[in-house]
């Protein structure tokens, strides 16, 4: 298969934002954009995106797994960068017509169609450094895709990183730039420490990695930093929590520190996961912090790690009841 995110369907749905109105979304060739070379995205990062997904049951039907959740949280992306606001029922329309246009291209699980909804500042302004761009550009772009990390479900190497991964009061924002300030310690990890991740703890403040959220089980309790600006509220995060307590476990929502996670993750038993769209629920083996290598619980992939992935994968593909209102059909 493709590498992630690397195949498109042909067509994409797109709005503009100009003269203070949005036009009619229309469906336009998805490789190629018209932007101007002193578009505001381009100079001072106005943009955001969203990640979710769409599954194909075995009865045929298409499902996307909490759209609203995805569409509430680029609303909020878009007014913490300044950029126009839109309507949650607009795009919800937008991502609902790709995904009809586009259905029969969502492969069978475990692929999955991934929706890309992104919004860009495209004001030609570079005078504009220290003000928001008033016209910009709301699109999806669909990518069927497999497994986001390359080993499947083999356990990560993770370094853990005493710098954070952006600006304390971005981290909650789905923004580019977030992604571009992680990329030099994630390169680095790779290259000394063969880490497949980074996991960002400034101050001993364990927080998430650059793609995923963190999670530490340690027998019945799963314990995972509480929310606040400073890291990206996870949908598959808040997933995994509802599911855990749905299974009787207690769910400790607090801060983590590096000194407590070590300790803790060696105890026989323990297991580590990170969540998120692309990466579901992907067992950690290894956390790699000041020169020493800890291995977490058997270094393999836990129990609970994989029966709580399979609780999310049962009803993303229909083979558990949605209990919760998950799923919306296409
Ligand atoms: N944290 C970061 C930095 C991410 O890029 C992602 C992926 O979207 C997540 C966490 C997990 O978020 P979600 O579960 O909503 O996909
Ligand atoms: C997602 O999980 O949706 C993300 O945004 C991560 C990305 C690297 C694919």
């Amino acid at each position: 298969m493709a590498a992630f995110g690397t195949v498109f369907t042909p067509e994409m749905i797109i709005s503009r934002f100009n003269d203070n109105s949005w036009s009619t979304p229309e469906m336009v060739a998805s490789d190629s954009i018209k932007l101007h070379p002193g578009a505001h995205v381009l100079h001072y990062s106005s943009t955001c995106f969203e990640g979710l997904k769409a599954f194909r049951h075995a009865d045929g039907g298409v499902y996307m797994f909490r759209m609203e959740k995805n569409v509430a949280r680029l609303q909020q992306s878009s007014k913490l960068l300044a950029l126009p606001q839109f309507e949650a029922a607009m795009l919800s329309q937008m991502i609902l017509d790709m995904v009809k246009r586009f259905a029969a291209d969502v492969p069978t699980p475990p692929g999955s169609m991934y929706i890309r909804p992104t919004h860009i500042g495209t004001e030609a302004s570079i005078g504009k450094a220290a003000a928001p761009s008033l016209e910009s550009l709301l699109y999806v772009l669909l990518s069927p895709v497999g497994d986001y990390f390359a080993g499947g479900s083999k356990a990560l190497r993770l370094l853990l990183e005493d710098n954070a991964r952006c600006a304390s009061h971005m981290g909650m924002v789905k923004s580019g730039g977030n992604y571009a300030s992680a990329l030099q310690p994630i390169m680095q990890a790779r290259a000394t420490v063969q880490a497949d991740q980074v996991l960002f703890c400034p101050n001993g403040d364990v927080q998430e990695t650059g793609a995923a959220n963190f999670l530490l089980i340690d027998g019945n309790e799963i314990i995972t930093k509480a929310l606040d600006s400073s890291f990206l509220h996870g949908i598959t995060r808040d997933s995994i929590l509802t599911l855990a307590r749905d299974r009787g476990m207690v769910v400790s929502e607090r801060e983590l520190t590096v000194d407590e996670l070590l300790e803790r993750a060696q105890k026989p038993g323990a297991e580590a996961a990170l969540s998120g769209t692309a990466a579901v629920l992907t067992p950690v083996g290894t956390l790699i912090h000041a020169g020493k290598e800890y291995t977490v619980g058997s270094g393999g992939a836990g129990t609970t790690t994989n029966a709580l992935r399979q609780a999310l994968n049962d009803i993303q593909w229909g083979k558990a009841e949605d209990k919760h209102g998950w799923l919306t059909k296409v």
